[in-house]
Order: C-alpha cells, then sequence, then structure tokens
C-alpha cells in the first residue's frame, strides 16, 4: 500500500522497519551536512486544512533534508475559500507532477477518502479525531530511546481521549509493540469503545501515574468540545493536572511526554513540561527522523 492513513493498517514489522530507517536519519540530521539526495525525483504537497506548527514544519524539514521538491498549501489562503472540493483541489495539484500529498485535515477519514479518488501516495497528518500515525510513530520511537524498548512498559495516556487522534493512533502503535496502556481522564471525555482495543481505564490519576513508566499528557482540544462533555478547566486542572508536587510524591521517575501544543498549567505546569523528566522536544526531535524515514519508504514503492 502506497498510503500511511492510520496505525491501523500497520503491523508491528513496519514499525520495526519505520525505526530502523529513522535511526539511519537520525545519523544523518547529527552529522554537520543534515541532507541526503535520496529523494531528488520526487514531489510533494503539504496540504493543511487545519492549523499545525510541529506536523507541518516536521514534514516541510523531512522532505527537504531528503531532497525532494516541496510545495506547501494552507486551505485558509487558497481557492477552498471560493468553494473549491477537495478532490478537484488536490487533482489540480497533482497534475502539476506531484507524487506524494501529506494532509491534515478536520474531517476523520479524509484521508482514506482521499486516498480512493486520487492517484498518489497519502500520508495522514492528523485528521479530525481519528488518527494521528506519524505522531503515535514519533512518540513510541521516543519511549524506545529514552526507555530501549516499548514493549513491556505501563503507558498511561491521559486526558481528552475521546477527542483526540493521537489516543488512537498512540494505543494501536503501543499495543502492537506490546506495551500495557491505560486511558486516565474525566468519564466524559473517555469513549466507552476504548475498553475493545485492550486499554484499561483509571479515572484516578495517582493511581495511574503510580502505574505508569511514562504518561502521555494531552491536550484538552477546546476547538473539538461540546461544553457538556467537560467539566471546568479549573476542575481538570485540580483532578487531572500534573505538577512537580504530584511528581515528587510517585515512588518513582516517570518519562513525561506531551504531543504539543501545551496548555501550560492546565494538563501539565511548565516545572514538569520543562523539567529533565520531560522528554517533549525530544519528540518533536525525532519527529523529523521518523516522517524522513515514512516519506523514505513509501516512496522507495512509488519509483
Ligand atoms: N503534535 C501536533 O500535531 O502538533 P501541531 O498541531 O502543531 O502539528
Amino acid at each position: 500500500v502506497n498510503h500511511l492513513l492510520g496505525i491501523k493498517y500497520l503491523n508491528e514489522l513496519d514499525i520495526d522497519l519505520i525505526f530502523e530507517t529513522a535511526d539511519h536519519f537520525k545519523e544523518v540530521i547529527n552529522r554537520s551536512i543534515k541532507k541526503v539526495p535520496t529523494l531528488r525525483d520526487i514531489t510533494i504537497a503539504n496540504i493543511f486544512f487545519e492549523n499545525s506548527t510541529r506536523t507541518k514544519l516536521s514534514f516541510e524539514l523531512a522532505e527537504k533534508r531528503l531532497s525532494a521538491d516541496v510545495i506547501n498549501f494552507s486551505a485558509s489562503q487558497s481557492s477552498v475559500k471560493k468553494g473549491e472540493t477537495l478532490i478537484d483541489t488536490v487533482n489540480n495539484i497533482l497534475s502539476m507532477k506531484v507524487d506524494m500529498v501529506v494532509m491534515r485535515h478536520p474531517n476523520p477519514g479524509a484521508g482514506i477518502f482521499l486516498s480512493k479518488h486520487v492517484n498518489a501516495s497519502i500520508i495522514n497528518a492528523g485528521d479530525g479525531a481519528h488518527e494521528h500515525p506519524t505522531q503515535a510513530l514519533l512518540d513510541s520511537y521516543s519511549i524506545r530511546e529514552k526507555l530501549g524498548d516499548v514493549g513491556g512498559k505501563n503507558v498511561v495516556i491521559v486526558g481528552d481521549i475521546l477527542h483526540s487522534r493521537v489516543a488512537l493512533s498512540n494505543i494501536f502503535a503501543l499495543k502492537l509493540q506490546g506495551a500495557n496502556v491505560k486511558v486516565c481522564g474525566p468519564k466524559t471525555l473517555i469513549p466507552k469503545y476504548i475498553t475493545t482495543l485492550g486499554v484499561a481505564v483509571e479515572t484516578n490519576l495517582i493511581q495511574a501515574l503510580e502505574w505508569c513508566d511514562v504518561a502521555n499528557m494531552l491536550r484538552v482540544q477546546n476547538e473539538r468540545m461540546d461544553i457538556s462533555y467537560f467539566p471546568t478547566t479549573r476542575e481538570y486542572t485540580k483532578q487531572f493536572g500534573v505538577n512537580r508536587k504530584i511528581l515528587e510524591n510517585l515512588n518513582k521517575e516517570i518519562v513525561i511526554m506531551h504531543p504539543g501544543p501545551i496548555n501550560r498549567g492546565v494538563e501539565i505546569t511548565s516545572d514538569v513540561a520543562d523539567s529533565g523528566q520531560s522528554i517533549i522536544l525530544d519528540q518533536v526531535e525525532n519527529g523529523v527522523a521518523v516522517r524522513m524515514a515514512v516519506i523514505y519508504l513509501l516512496a522507495s514503492k512509488i519509483k
């Protein structure tokens, strides 16, 4: 398959191959010459219908470090505003001899839909509350780097599970690699189906943190929130926010992750986000190597 639409469509061997390839690219990036000539004959369009900082810049850097030609499309500055459809938009871009599309879209399944209607390799850069596969890959890659392995580790995903594409992709990726996974958050923000994915639910934050090796603190997605779902921000922080005092009272040192952007003082305080226990910026750094690996492996099927 010439697409990365979700972790759901991968197996453990796919993830191993992506990580081994990312190891190689991370070594390349860490040298003074950060670029390889590998994809000089590939053109990639980054199509973003939703805001992004990390994913957009990380994909663009990954593509440039592979020597691909890159064009960037932001829906808010485009003819989408005049009513042009998604398929027309992408087919017009593809007619300029583009080989691969990286797309972020607010609608769940947008990448799957597109893959059935256009002739190009599609990478899902986040589709609504559905999947964010490269985020989950870089998250697992960062756990592997920090703890040596993902298999057998206890990982808790804390917060707004209901609206989170990061949570779903992480659950698929972590389970494939043999991690034990719990979710923790307000009942109103945990979908009922989650236990069918082999994930335990914990509503007590301290117990979840005592159990885990890694806590992935999700952003509260106010933009996708129906007000009736939510405890107030103050209540949320009181019950599910992590601060230094909470970490110091645990029996062990755990690894803190966050996909970004952080609501500082809501999910985690600054003294946690910026501490030695946090690998938040390592996640961002690893995102480039992981995305280089994904693009490289997909492009090798095009050529
Ligand atoms: N983690 C993540 O997807 O961040 P952006 O929305 O800034 O891309």
